[in-house]
C-alpha cells in the first residue's frame, strides 16, 4: 500500500533498483519508524556545526523521522516537530549550537531561499533540508546527500552519499558507527 500523504497528493510506490555502490555511498533498509531514528540518532552524535545534510524523498518516505532521531543524537533540548507550515525549526543544544530544520517543500524559488541566509546558520549549527531540490542552487554544493524511498509500509530504503571531503569523512565515520541500529 502506498503512503498517505500529508498534503493532498499520495505517495508513488517504487520498484527497488540496486544502486551503484561506492566509497562515498552507504545504503540502509529500515524496517520501522524507530529503526529509522536510531540511525538519525548515530548521525546527529557525528554532526559538527557547519554541516549540510540534504534529505530528498516522497511524502512519508521517511525525512522528518530520520531527523528526530538526528536531533535527539546531535543533543537537542527540544523535540523534533513537522514543520509543514513552519518553515525553518531551530533545535538548541545546551552549548548554544542550534540544529537548523527546514522544509522547503513550499518554497518555489531560489531568492526566497536566499533570504533565509543560510550562510548564518551554517556558521552556528547544522543545517538538515527537507525536499533540498526546490532550492538546490541557494544551497553549498558540498553536503551529505541522503535520498529515501518507501518501500513498504514500515520499510524503507536510505541512501547516504558524500559530497565533498568534509562529507567523505562523515560518511566513513557513520558507516562504522551503523554496524547495528
Ligand atoms: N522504516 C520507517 N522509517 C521512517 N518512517 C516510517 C518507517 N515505517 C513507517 N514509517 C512512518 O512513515 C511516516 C514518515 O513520515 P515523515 O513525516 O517522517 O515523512 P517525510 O518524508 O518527512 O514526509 P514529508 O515530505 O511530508 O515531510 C511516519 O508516519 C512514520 O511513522
Ligand atoms: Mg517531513
Amino acid at each position: 500500500m502506498c503512503l498517505p500523504s500529508r498534503a493532498e497528493g499520495r505517495a508513488p510506490c517504487y520498484n527497488l533498483t540496486m544502486p551503484i555502490l561506492d566509497a562515498r555511498t552507504f545504503e540502509f533498509f529500515s524496517r520501522s519508524a524507530e529503526q529509522t531514528r536510531r540511525l538519525g540518532g548515530r548521525l546527529g552524535m557525528l554532526l559538527n556545526v557547519g554541516d549540510l545534510v540534504c534529505l530528498s524523498g516522497d511524502l512519508g518516505s521517511g525525512k522528518t523521522t530520520l531527523v528526530q532521531g538526528m536531533a535527539q543524537g546531535w543533543g537537542s533540548l527540544d523535540p523534533v516537530s513537522s514543520p509543514t507550515f513552519i518553515l525553518v525549526n531551530e533545535y538548541r543544544r545546551a552549548d548554544g549550537a542550534c540544529l537548523f530544520h527546514l522544509d522547503a517543500y513550499r518554497l518555489t524559488n531560489v531568492e526566497e531561499a536566499e533570504e533565509l541566509d543560510f550562510e548564518r546558520m551554517l556558521e552556528c549549527g547544522v543545517l538538515v533540508v527537507e525536499w533540498p531540490e526546490h532550492i538546490q542552487p541557494a544551497l553549498p554544493a558540498e553536503c551529505l546527500w541522503v535520498s529515501l524511498r518507501y518501500v513498504e509500509e514500515e520499510q524503507r530504503h536510505l541512501l547516504f552519499q558524500s559530497r565533498g571531503t568534509r562529507y567523505d569523512a562523515l560518511l566513513n565515520e557513520f558507516r562504522q558507527k551503523v554496524v547495528r541500529v
